[in-house]
């Protein structure tokens, strides 16, 4: 069958750098969503073609018609609209943070430089760890405008204080809306006053000390799930979160998340990502919103800021 169209078909495409559990999982969502071709990358031979032809055979079954390729040479992401950077070491035994910073920013930088030469206009969203330190990296190594670079880990901060909220009140999760601000670390910054349950603040709903509970489990949550696993850390939810910033920008929805973005004097902040509820759309982060903190909210976004200028201060030299 011959066909001939007058229209020019560009696919959407969205490269996955890192086919590890949370590149493979998204690309699995952003397929089976049908949201856009997807190729896959690794240093891994194999792994990348291995994983895409696999997801490619439920493709029949999931019903959907969405390319996926698996690649070890970056010239396969031509043109991407969207490149997300997994590709990262974990932590082993030995290995301080600072250790890990150092290894996964060589990483993030060689990703990042080998991504933008074949695709100058996508925009970039950065996973790996530390992440509010690697999206930093990855936006000054990119030459970017900052709009266009930034880091995925509010909305899973959220989404796993939103699932707390909803195991402790016995509702749905699905009408649980949380704020948390701040590093994807210890120093997270969930801000229960901005947390509703169908518009209802949850400090209105449950006692201090319950909230405080709640708020820890939160900060601990990538903890718990390794200390679970034992090996590896989560990567069902991370890969859901990254998938509604992929969704939300190439569906340019105005959907206000929280996500790691470049702060130029908002929150009292300067020259570093961090943790912030923004509006996306297509052209990446279109607004950062400045929600009005009391002091004692501030001086913890503030802490979590100090950490993340720390961690960076080890890897600024690889720039
Ligand atoms: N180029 C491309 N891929 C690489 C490179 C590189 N230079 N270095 C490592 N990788 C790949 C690995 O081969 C592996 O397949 O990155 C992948 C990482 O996958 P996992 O080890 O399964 O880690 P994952 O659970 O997916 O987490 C990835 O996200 O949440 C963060 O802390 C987490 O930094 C980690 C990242």
């Amino acid at each position: 069958m011959t066909t001939s169209s007058p229209l020019t078909c560009r696919p959407t495409r969205v490269s996955i750098v890192g086919a590890g559990n949370v590149g493979s999982t998204l690309a699995q969502r952003i397929a089976e969503k049908n949201l856009a071709d997807v190729v896959l990358l690794d240093i891994v031979p194999g792994r990348p073609e291995g994983i895409a032809l696999d997801l490619v055979e439920a493709s029949a079954i999931e019903q959907h018609d969405r390319k996926i390729i698996g690649a070890k040479d970056y010239a396969a992401t031509h043109d991407s609209d969207i490149v997300v950077i997994t590709a990262g070491l974990p932590r082993r035994p030995g290995m301080s943070r600072d250790d890990l910073t150092r290894t996964n920013a060589h990483i993030v930088i060689e990703a990042t430089k080998q991504a933008i030469t074949y695709s100058p206009n996508a925009i970039f969203i950065i996973i790996t760890n530390p992440l509010d330190v690697m999206t930093y990296i990855s936006w000054k190594v990119s030459g970017l405008p900052p709009q266009r670079v930034m880091g995925m880990a509010g909305i899973l901060d959220s989404a796993r204080f939103q699932t707390f909220i909803a195991m402790e009140l016995g509702v749905s999760a699905i009408d649980v809306r949380a704020m948390v601000l701040g590093s994807h670390g210890d120093l997270m910054v969930p801000v229960p006053r901005y947390s509703t349950v169908s518009g209802i603040p949850i400090t209105e709903l449950m006692d201090a000390a319950t909230i405080e509970r709640l708020v820890d489990r939160t900060r601990n949550g990538g903890a718990e799930i390794v200390e679970l696993l034992k090996t590896g850390g989560a990567y069902y939810a991370p890969a859901s979160s990254a998938c509604v910033m992929v969704e939300t920008i190439l569906l340019n929805q105005p959907r206000i998340l929280p996500i790691a973005a470049y702060l130029e004097g908002k929150y009292g902040l300067n020259d570093l990502f961090i943790g912030v509820p923004a509006r996306l759309g297509c052209g990446g982060i279109e607004e950062i919103l400045e929600l009005n903190l009391t002091d004692e909210e501030k001086a913890a976004l503030h802490h979590s800021a100090d950490s993340v200028r720390k961690s960076l201060d080890q890897a600024l030299d690889l720039l």
